[in-house]
């Protein structure tokens, strides 16, 4: 299959090359498009053979269910059956944006979506292509990370084609995404709901809002088995070239591993003392929304330089550096 690539770069012509997309969607295509968090593969939600596209395209577990979106709260309705609250409080706050809610699910969703359970995954993204794109549509798109299942996600349209190639009909290309993290993934189906990822919307925005949440960062390998979210599997949006997160960071480190001529790349928290010869040095925002917006880009820079090592600071231990946190964790584990 041949992949198009679509620019965006022309306000006259995007209206309609979106619309394009959208019928496609429609029809049953695979069509990458950005969102403000990073770039999804979407799909009809509403038809199971599209939805089934997705798992082959990306190789994703059949466990792992999908994240609907939608252009507007109120189409909530077309794949969910539970609104509490705390749904309403939340979306009023953050949609648009990178707070994705877990609802209970409606008999009209395809179950496939929801990986055959009882809930289903919604958001409203934040990104004028998205939302022009999921509105034309007319139906909720069913989107995950446009990635083969794992890798780190992409936060350009060359970062999908690099992964899913000829796996998919069409990249919708807008440039580099915001975030440059996943959303934030709480579950409203738990009593007391659960942050089950961190993200750009943090815990203590959400507490302020419902009260107390349950969360757990999680430290180590995490078990495989009855995870809430398959998709918090230890090792995940993680680059090729062997990753390695130092605590406390250290410049002997990375003149050890550098040794030998071996090649090193080295995602420094701030400008470090000194520079190290022969190492590459990526000098990393010391604020986590923006070493977030970074994050990824780097990843896959140096996974493609087809380095020996990827080395990475560990970020301070505070709550405003959870979400990156979270990400370095996995993409350091190892299975
Ligand atoms: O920012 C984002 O959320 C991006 C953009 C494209 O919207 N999407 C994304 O999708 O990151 P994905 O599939 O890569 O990650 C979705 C996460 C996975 O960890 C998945 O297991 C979890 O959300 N998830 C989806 N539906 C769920 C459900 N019904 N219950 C619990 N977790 C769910
Ligand atoms: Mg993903």
């Amino acid at each position: 299959m041949e992949t198009r690539i679509v620019r965006l770069d022309n306000i006259e012509t995007s209206a309609t090359l979106i619309h394009e997309a959208a019928a496609m969607l429609r029809e049953g295509s695979l069509v990458a498009f950005p969102t403000e968090t990073v770039y999804g593969l979407g799909a009809n939600a509403l038809d199971a053979n599209a939805v089934g596209r997705i798992f082959e395209a990306k190789g994703r577990p059949a466990n792992n269910p999908i994240i609907v979106h939608i252009a507007e709260p109120e189409s909530v309705r077309q794949v969910a059956v539970s609104w509490p609250e705390n749904a309403e409080k939340l979306a009023h706050h953050f949609w648009p944006g990178p707070l994705t809610l877990v609802l209970l699910r409606s008999p009209a969703l395809p179950p496939i979506v929801a990986a055959g359970g009882p809930t289903v995954a919604v958001r409203m993204p934040a990104h004028p292509v998205a939302l022009t794109l999921i509105h034309a549509a007319g139906v909720p798109i069913a989107a995950p990370s446009a990635n083969r299942s794992g890798e780190v996600s992409a936060t350009t349209a060359e970062h999908v084609l690099k992964s899913l190639g000829g796996r998919i009909d069409m990249i919708l290309d807008a440039g580099s995404t915001q975030v440059g993290l996943e959303s934030t993934v709480l579950d409203l189906a738990q009593t007391p709901p659960r942050l089950l990822r961190p993200g750009h919307v943090s815990r203590a925005e959400i507490e302020k809002l419902i009260g107390p949440i349950a969360w757990s960062e999680v430290h180590g390998s995490a078990p495989t088995a009855a995870l809430p979210s398959p998709g918090l599997l230890a090792k995940h949006y993680a680059p090729r070239t062997f990753t390695e997160c130092i605590n406390p960071p250290g410049l002997e480190i990375i003149r050890q591993r550098s040794q030998h001529g071996s090649r090193v790349g080295w995602l420094a928290f701030g400008e470090p003392a000194e520079r190290i010869p022969g190492v590459v040095t990526v000098i990393m925002p010391q604020h986590p929304h923006d070493y977030a917006a970074r994050l990824y880009a780097e990843l896959h820079r140096l996974d493609a330089m087809g380095l020996d090592r990827i080395i990475v600071d560990w970020p301070p231990d505070n709550d405003e550096w959870l979400a990156v946190r979270d990400r370095l964790r996995r993409a350091s584990a190892h299975d």
